[in-house]
């Protein structure tokens, strides 16, 4: 397949040349388009002798073969990594000032764009605006990841590992093998989904391969299990795999969202085009959805949430005292409350509508109360928009593939009972419902 991979001046360039070799070993045929500021930081000899071709920032090289046009027409896919703020605005704008911005308006194929810059930057509304824009266009955005930048700062704005945008491009190309027309697709606004009353058979329903409902729009979702630290070598844990956040995580993807996981020590292969952030106890799940809260359109808090951690994390693994008489001593281990993060998430959106905000409810049901009115009252109790329950047990959902839920609605439209099904099909109910309620 013929690549374009194109190179803005961010200090991320050096992670393309990883990119770059990622393509050509898997038999892609590349060419880079650099832009001026991006040789500053790579320079065209390693560009050249990676991908065994001339480059040319500038539509003045080899003007015979016309390459301002050719490159773009031909192409089956155009990367952008790092996409800096300014090649964004430039492309948004349709801009042809250099050879990356005339290949940008002449291609036809997927174009993926990987943004990495200072989270203020990628945070401005202008850039922000641009996004959006090229989103509509039918362009993909793979949204930065969080962490270290290139100061001493930490946050959104990282260019994402070269592996997680090879993965988006490799799925492109399988998607589109020939160049065809960039597919418009309608801004987040102005597809809301017909607001028909969703049916328990409807929404048990598999989503069609290839839907695209959820495009442009920001998820986030919580998965797997927190661990709250004794000692060194000793956590008080749950039994969540994390199947079912990285089955959301995996269908909104799929339908074309933004996809941040922010997984809890779950093992499981990260889906395809999703960002993850890796997280432990309670208090750093919290940090991290925090962090993406202002980012999201949607947030689903399908992680199991220790209610309680140890009040004291001993330095150095605890040991059994052998003092002669109190063989049978045992230590008082003291709780202190975590934070309730998904009421936590609803107090901070206070009247806002944005971002919608999912929880999950594991419920055993208990004398005189069953699962559904227990549902009900942490609904009311939490304030999120849709409450997701399911039973829970030993031998109940946890680590099983098969699973039985209610959707319920704090905006009184009827809940939609999915199951037994996949965590898969869950998981398109899930969105099904939460699209809904997205305007
Ligand atoms: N949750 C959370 N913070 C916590 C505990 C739970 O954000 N400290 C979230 C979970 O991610 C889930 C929802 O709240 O989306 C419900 O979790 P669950 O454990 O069922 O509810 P609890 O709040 O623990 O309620 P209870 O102890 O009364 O069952």
């Amino acid at each position: 397949m013929k690549i374009v991979l194109g190179v803005s001046g961010g200090i991320a360039a050096y992670k393309a040349a990883l990119l770059l070799r990622l393509f050509t070993e898997s038999g892609h045929d590349v060419t880079v388009v650099p832009t001026a500021a991006a040789l500053h930081f790579v320079g065209a000899p390693t560009w050249e002798a990676l991908s065994g071709k001339p480059v040319a920032s500038d539509v003045w090289s080899r003007v015979e073969q016309v390459p301002h046009v050719r490159l773009g027409k031909e192409a089956d896919l155009v990367v952008v990594a790092p996409a800096t703020a300014d090649l964004l605005a430039r492309a948004a704008n349709g801009l042809a000032d250099d050879l990356l911005t005339n290949v940008l308006l002449t291609a036809r194929c997927p174009v993926v764009y990987a943004p990495a810059m200072h989270t203020e930057m990628w945070e401005h509304p202008a850039t922000q605006a641009n996004v959006e824009t090229l989103i509509e266009r039918g362009a993909h955005v793979i949204p930065p990841a969080s962490g270290r930048l290139t100061g001493a700062d930490t946050g959104p704005g990282r260019l994402p590992e070269p592996e997680d945008i090879f993965a988006v491009c490799r799925r492109l190309l399988a998607e589109h093998p020939h160049p065809s027309p960039t597919a418009h697709r309608d801004h987040p606004a102005s597809t809301a989904a017909p607001v028909d009353p969703a049916t328990p058979a409807a929404a048990s329903e598999p989503a069609p391969a290839g839907r695209d409902d959820y495009s442009g729009w920001r998820v986030v979702v919580t998965a797997g299990g927190t661990r709250e630290p004794l000692d060194p070598v000793r956590f008080l844990g749950n039994r969540s795999s994390g199947k079912q956040g990285y089955a959301l995580a995996a269908r909104a993807a799929a339908r074309g969202a933004l996809v941040r996981l922010i997984s809890a020590n779950v093992s499981l292969p990260v889906p395809p085009d999703v960002q993850v952030a890796h997280v432990e106890t309670a208090q750093q799940l919290q940090a991290a959805v925090r962090e993406d809260a202002g980012w999201a359109d949607l947030i689903i808090m399908a992680a199991a949430v220790a209610d309680y951690r140890p009040a004291a994390y001993a330095e150095s693994k605890m040991k059994k005292t052998h003092e002669p008489g109190q063989e049978h001593a045992a230590p008082t281990i003291t709780l202190v409350r975590n934070p309730d993060i998904l009421a936590g998430l609803v107090a901070e959106r206070g009247a806002a509508a944005h971002p919608v905000i999912v929880g999950f409810a594991a419920e055993t049901g208990e004398p005189g109360k069953s699962v559904l009115e227990l549902g009900q009252e942490k609904l009311a109790r939490k304030g999120c928009d849709l409450l997701v329950v399911n039973e829970v047990g030993v031998d109940v959902t946890f680590g099983r593939d098969e699973n039985t839920v209610h959707i319920l609605r704090r905006d009184g439209q009827p809940q939609v009972d999915v199951g037994p099904a996949g965590k898969e099909v869950i998981a398109d109910a899930v969105l099904d419902v939460a699209r809904r309620v997205l305007t």
